[in-house]
C-alpha cells in the first residue's frame, strides 16, 4: 500500500497546517510506504520569483524533517526531481475532455481570488493526477478542498486505461484528513491570509505573546464558561493529553477559571511540543548539504518508481524513446 501526499510550498507553517495536514502526513510513515513531495511545479502558478521559490521549497523540507519525518522510512522529495510528471500530465491531457477541467471548483475559486487565469492554473488537476498516478499511489490524504482533484485523477486513470485497453494505472483513493478546522487567534479559521496564525517555528517569546492575545469573550473569572465556544479550549484539545483536556473542560464549566490561565497553559504545551522541533530545525538550517543529500536520495528513489510506470505508459501508447 503506497500513500502519497503533496504539499505546495507556501510560507511559514502554522498550527492549522500542522494539525490539518502535516501531522497526518508524518504519521503515515508508521503505517504505509509513504511518499511526500514538495509541489514546486504547482507553486509556479502562484510564486514567480526564483529565490523565493527555492527558499520556500527548502523550508518545507526543513519543516517536515524537524517535525519528525523519518527519511529512513518516508520518501520526502521535490516534485521537480521527477520531471516525468510533466510528460505524464501531457499524455493525460490527450485522453481528458476539457469539460472535466471546466468543472473544477478550485480553478474558479483561485481566479475569483485574483490569481492569474493561466493555462497552468487551468490544467493544475492534470499535473496533480500525474503526481498521483506516476507512483501508482493507493491512498492520497487531502483536505476537503482537494477531494475533487482526486476524483479527477480517478477519472483520468480510467480514461487512459480504457483508451489503451490496459490497466496501467491503479485507482487512487482520497483519505480525508479528519482534523477539524483549527481556529486562529481571532476565532476565525487559522490562515495566513487572515493574519491570525500561530506559527510553529516562531521565536518562543513571540509565540507566547500571540497565544496570550487570543480573543476570548468577557465572561468574568467567577462565572462559568462555555468550552465549546472558546478558541483557547479548541487549542487545548489539540495540544493537551485527553485527560488534561477533559479536566480543562470541567474547569470551564465551573466558576473560578480565568482565560489567562488557560492561555498560559496553551503556551506551555506549545513550547513543550514544538520547542525540540525548533532546535532540530535550527540544526538542519546549519547543515544544508545534509538536507540536500536527503532530498536528492529520495528524488532518485521516486524517479525509479516513476520510470517503471512511465515505461508502461509509453509502451501502452506507442511512444518510442531512445534510452
Ligand atoms: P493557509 O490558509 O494558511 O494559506 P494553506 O491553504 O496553505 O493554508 O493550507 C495548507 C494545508 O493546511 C491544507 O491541507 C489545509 O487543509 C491545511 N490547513 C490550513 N489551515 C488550516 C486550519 N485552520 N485548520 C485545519 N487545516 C488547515
Ligand atoms: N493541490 C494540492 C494542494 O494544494 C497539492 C498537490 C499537488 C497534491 N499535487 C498533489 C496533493 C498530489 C496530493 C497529491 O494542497
Amino acid at each position: 500500500m503506497r500513500i502519497l501526499s503533496g504539499v505546495q510550498p507556501s510560507g511559514r507553517l502554522h498550527l492549522g497546517n500542522y494539525f490539518g495536514a502535516m501531522k497526518q502526513h508524518i504519521e503515515a510513515q508508521n503505517e504505509h510506504e509513504s511518499f511526500i513531495f514538495i509541489a514546486n511545479y504547482h507553486a509556479l502558478t502562484t510564486v514567480q520569483d526564483a529565490a523565493r521559490l527555492e527558499a520556500l521549497t527548502r523550508d518545507v523540507a526543513l519543516d517536515y524533517l524537524a517535525l519528525g519525518l523519518d527519511p529512513g522510512r518516508a520518501c520526502l522529495f521535490r516534485q521537480s526531481d521527477v520531471p516525468g510528471v510533466a510528460e505524464l500530465a501531457w499524455i493525460l491531457s490527450t485522453v481528458t475532455g476539457i469539460g472535466l477541467l471546466e468543472r473544477a471548483h478550485s480553478y474558479k475559486d483561485k481566479v475569483s481570488k485574483g490569481l492569474s487565469p493561466t493555462v497552468g492554473l487551468f490544467t493544475y488537476p492534470l499535473l496533480m493526477a500525474a503526481d498521483i498516478l506516476i507512483y501508482r499511489s493507493d491512498l492520497v490524504p487531502v483536505g476537503r478542498d482537494q477531494v475533487q482533484h482526486i476524483e479527477m485523477a480517478q477519472d483520468m486513470a480510467g480514461y487512459f486505461n480504457n483508451t489503451y485497453g490496459r490497466p496501467v494505472f491503479v485507482r487512487p483513493e482520497a483519505r480525508l484528513n479528519e482534523a477539524a478546522v483549527v481556529p486562529g487567534i481571532d476565532g476565525q479559521k487559522m490562515s495566513k491570509s487572515y493574519g491570525n496564525t500561530i506559527d510553529i517555528f516562531d521565536d518562543p517569546k513571540a509565540a507566547r505573546k500571540r497565544i496570550m492575545s487570543i480573543k476570548t469573550d468577557s465572561t468574568p473569572v467567577d462565572a462559568p464558561k462555555d468550552p465549546d465556544q472558546c478558541t483557547v479550549m479548541a487549542l487545548l484539545r489539540l495540544l493537551a493529553a485527553p485527560d488534561e483536556a477533559a479536566e480543562w473542560e470541567a474547569r470551564y464549566r465551573r466558576p473560578g477559571m480565568g482565560y489567562g490561565e488557560a492561555k498560559s497553559r496553551v503556551a506551555d504545551l506549545f513550547e513543550q511540543r514544538f520547542g525540540p522541533a525548533r532546535d532540530r530545525r535550527a540544526a538542519l538550517v546549519r547543515d544544508p548539504a545534509r538536507v540536500e543529500a536527503l532530498l536528492a536520495a529520495a528524488g532518485r528513489r521516486a524517479r525509479e518508481v516513476a520510470a517503471q510506470v512511465m515505461r508502461d505508459v509509453r509502451a501502452a501508447c506507442g511512444i518510442v524513446t531512445s534510452s
